[in-house]
């Protein structure tokens, strides 16, 4: 097992994580879409969040109101690895519509999450529009401890407030003609200005998918908390898909609308490259990615210092005895 740790606190890059060739990969993909040179407009791959100031905003981002108590689900309340530190996952994140870097944090607190609106669409019975109240009223919150695992092959364990997403199917009743569901998360952009460069060339709103069956098991899971308290901005305040078992990508943040439909959706990564990221998108230990093995990933768990141990990954991101009849 091998651990290494980085000196600087507070200057946690993904070249630290994902190896720094991989980095500019996953942008000169962005590139190669979207026709254009990255050029100076790429944003600085290191944060710059070393001030006590910034370290006060990091601490104050993630300061939202309390939802406990909350039971945890006993069936999800641990997974034989640590819980990441609370400040590692608050400011080492992929929120693309703020940019480009992991270092997002202090950007995505521009979001606007008052009054929002969840539009539930589509092949249903019951349509509706419903407010943040509606849905925690509705839908009894639990927390769950989840491994969370990205295509980037880092991972972090993560503890969810929300509800499955099998109580919204019951309660809009998708028709018989529903066989997926389509994600779409906020755009607007005069807000979100997207990784830097050529934003009108990629393919916003944020989208993400599901085949029906999927959203139905147990695993799948709206979360609208974190670590005890309100989902804070970078982490896709304030509702957003979990789903441990597939890659991070998959898990749309601050979703606007959840659309029932009858053929696949197009989906964001999947339109910028149907091969690199593929609709399914299981955590799969013996499929690697063109760029990154998806044999070990690289789990971050203590803080303050980023640190990472080198694990195996495991198939479903260990979560077959769930999903694996779906496939
Ligand atoms: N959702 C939106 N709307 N925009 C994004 O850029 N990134 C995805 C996913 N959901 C993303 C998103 C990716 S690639 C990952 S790994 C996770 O969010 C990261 O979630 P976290 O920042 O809370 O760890």
């Amino acid at each position: 097992m091998t651990i290494i740790r980085q000196p600087q606190s507070w200057e946690i890059s993904e070249s630290q994580v994902t190896s720094e060739a991989a980095y500019f990969n996953r942008r000169r993909l962005l590139k190669t879409l979207v026709g254009a040179t990255l050029g100076a407009s790429i944003m600085p791959i290191v944060g710059c969040e070393q001030s006590s100031e910034s370290k006060k905003a990091l601490a104050t981002s993630l300061d939202t109101a309390s939802l406990r108590p909350v039971d945890t689900n006993p069936v999800f309340a641990e997974v034989n690895r640590p819980i990441t530190d609370e400040l590692l996952a608050g400011r080492y994140n992929n929120f693309y519509e703020f940019g480009g870097n992991k270092s997002i944090w202090s950007k995505a607190q521009n979001l606007p999450t008052e009054d929002w609106k969840v539009e539930v669409t589509g092949l249903v019975n019951n349509p509706r529009i419903y407010d943040l109240d509606d849905l925690r009223k509705k839908f009894p919150l639990e927390e769950r401890i989840y491994r969370f695992r990205c295509v980037e092959a880092w991972s972090m364990v993560l503890p969810w407030i929300g509800f499955p997403m099998k109580l919204l199917i019951a309660a809009v009743e998708p028709t018989s003609k529903a066989k997926f569901v389509r994600f779409t998360s906020f755009y607007d952009s005069k807000i979100t200005p997207g990784p830097g460069f050529h934003v009108g060339s990629l393919p916003w709103p944020y989208t993400e998918g599901l085949r029906i069956e999927e959203m139905a098991n147990e695993l799948a899971f709206f979360a609208v908390g974190i670590y005890g308290h309100i989902l804070p901005k970078q982490h896709g305040a304030p509702i957003r898909a979990v789903l441990p078992w597939k890659y991070g990508f998959k898990g749309a943040k601050s979703i606007v609308k959840v659309e029932f439909v009858a053929t696949q959706p197009a989906t964001y990564w999947n339109t910028i490259d149907s091969h690199e990221y593929g609709f399914e998108a299981n955590v799969n230990p013996n499929k690697p990615h063109p760029r990154w093995s998806q044999a070990t990933e690289k789990f971050i768990s203590k803080g303050p210092d980023l640190s990472w141990e080198k694990l195996p990954t495991l198939p479903y991101n260990g979560y077959g005895e769930y999903v694996a009849s779906l496939y």
